[in-house]
């Protein structure tokens, strides 16, 4: 039998690893709370990042993020991934949007874009998101690796007409890469696509509801 000194001794070390288990799930909850924050905030940040640098801040005075519509077009896009467009409007007038363009026929799987589509339907800027293209060989879509994707910048289904929306060696405008047409033909044949769409269904676009829930 033990003494009643021993049963106390018991009860508080128990007592004392059940305060530190306590401590540390608050200290893992507080932590986790906090990275997820930071992250929040940092996608945030990246996607500010990338949609000003397709479309100029004097387009639009709305807060784009938050005035998304979400939609998926398989017979518009060959694909069908949800595609997020963002309305850029001035007072209160649509200026443009950002829409996400998906390339299904890389050379690797998707290649996924952002492009600014102004009110005449002409490319304010494209950039490329992700994609799993061969590095050497097709990754020169990327901005950090050639200044090829500011080919589209101020182009439209007029300039060039639509059947020259594909590489020079298919009798297109744009250049293909040195031992790599897939990926650079899966880039503007989707960015003609996209135009396409835009073209046809732009006050639609605006008319849509927003997402409710961007996050
Ligand atoms: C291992 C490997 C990786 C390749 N990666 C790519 C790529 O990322 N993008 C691409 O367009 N072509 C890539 N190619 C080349 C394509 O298979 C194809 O030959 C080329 O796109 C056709 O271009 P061309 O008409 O200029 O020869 C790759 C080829 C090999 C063998």
């Amino acid at each position: 039998m033990s003494t009643p000194l021993a049963q106390v001794a018991f009860w508080r070390s128990g007592l004392l690893l059940g305060l530190i288990a306590l401590l540390g799930v608050a200290l893992l909850v507080g932590v986790h709370d906090l990275t997820r924050a930071r992250i929040a905030e940092q996608e945030h940040q990246l996607m500010m990042q990338q949609l000003s640098e397709v479309l100029p801040r004097s387009y639009y005075d709305n807060d784009l993020v938050s005035d998304v519509t979400t939609l998926t077009d398989r017979g518009a896009f060959g694909h069908d991934r949800p595609i997020r467009i963002f309305r850029a409007r001035r007072e209160g007038q649509p200026s443009a949007v950002i829409m996400e363009v998906v390339a299904p026929d890389g050379y690797n799987g998707d290649i996924r874009l952002l492009a600014g589509i102004d009110r005449d339907n002409t490319i304010t800027g494209v950039r490329v998101v992700s994609h799993r293209e061969t590095p050497g060989l097709g990754d020169p879509i990327e901005r950090r690796r050639s200044d090829w994707i500011e080919s589209f910048r101020g182009r439209s289904l007029q300039d060039p007409s639509l059947e020259r929306w594909t590489v020079r060696s298919e009798g297109g405008d744009f250049e293909q890469f040195t031992g790599a047409t897939i990926t650079p033909r899966a880039v503007v044949h989707a960015l003609a696509r996209a135009l396409a769409y835009h073209e046809q269904r732009s006050d639609k676009i605006f008319a849509r509801e927003a997402d409710r829930d961007d996050a």
